[in-house]
C-alpha cells in the first residue's frame, strides 16, 4: 500500500525524552528514543499505519505541532513528559484538534510522586497507558488502531 493511502499517526515526545537510555535508567529503562521510534515505525508498517515522530523540549513547539496535526493525521500518541502535569496549553491544543489521542508514559505515574498523579492530557485522551517502559508506546499504537477501526 502506498504511504498516502495509509492512516497517519503522529507520535509526540515531550521534554527530556531525547535523553532516554541515559536518563534515570532505573525508572525509564535503557531503550533510546531512536529505538522507540524505530519500533513504532516497524509496528506501524505491520498495522498498516504511517507513523511519524517528533520530540521537543519546548512547550510552544509541541502546541504548534499539535495544532498542525488537524487534517494531517488520524490520531495522536503523546508522551508529554513533565508537561503532562503542568500544561493547560497542550491540553487546549489537543482539544482544538478534535483528534483521538492516546496518552502514554514509560513509568507508572501512580507509583511515583504525588505531583505525577495528575495529568492534564488525560482529560482529552481516549485513554492512558503507563508503566510498561518502551512497550507503553507500542501498546498505545495498538490502542490507536483500535480506536481508528471503530471510527
Ligand atoms: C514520563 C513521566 C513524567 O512524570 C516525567 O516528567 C517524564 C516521563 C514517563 O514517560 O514516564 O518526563 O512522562
Amino acid at each position: 500500500m502506498a504511504t498516502e493511502e495509509l492512516l497517519r499517526v503522529l507520535v509526540l515526545h515531550g521534554p527530556n525524552l531525547n535523553l532516554l537510555g541515559q536518563r534515570e535508567p532505573e525508572i525509564y529503562g535503557r531503550t533510546t528514543l531512536a529505538d522507540i521510534d524505530a519500533s513504532l515505525m516497524a509496528l506501524g508498517r505491520e498495522l498498516g499505519l504511517a507513523v511519524e515522530t517528533f520530540q521537543s523540549n519546548h512547550e510552544g513547539e509541541l502546541v504548534s505541532k499539535i495544532q498542525q496535526a488537524r487534517g494531517r493525521y488520524a490520531a495522536l500518541l503523546i508522551n508529554a513528559g513533565a508537561y503532562t502535569h503542568t500544561s493547560v496549553a497542550i491540553l487546549d491544543a489537543i482539544l482544538a484538534t478534535g483528534l483521538p489521542v492516546v496518552e502514554v508514559h514509560l513509568s507508572n505515574l501512580y507509583k511515583r510522586e504525588e505531583f505525577r498523579h495528575h495529568s492534564y492530557i488525560a482529560r482529552a485522551a481516549v485513554g492512558q497507558i503507563c508503566g510498561f517502559g518502551a512497550d507503553s508506546y507500542l501498546l498505545g499504537l495498538r490502542a490507536a488502531v483500535g480506536i481508528l477501526k471503530k471510527t
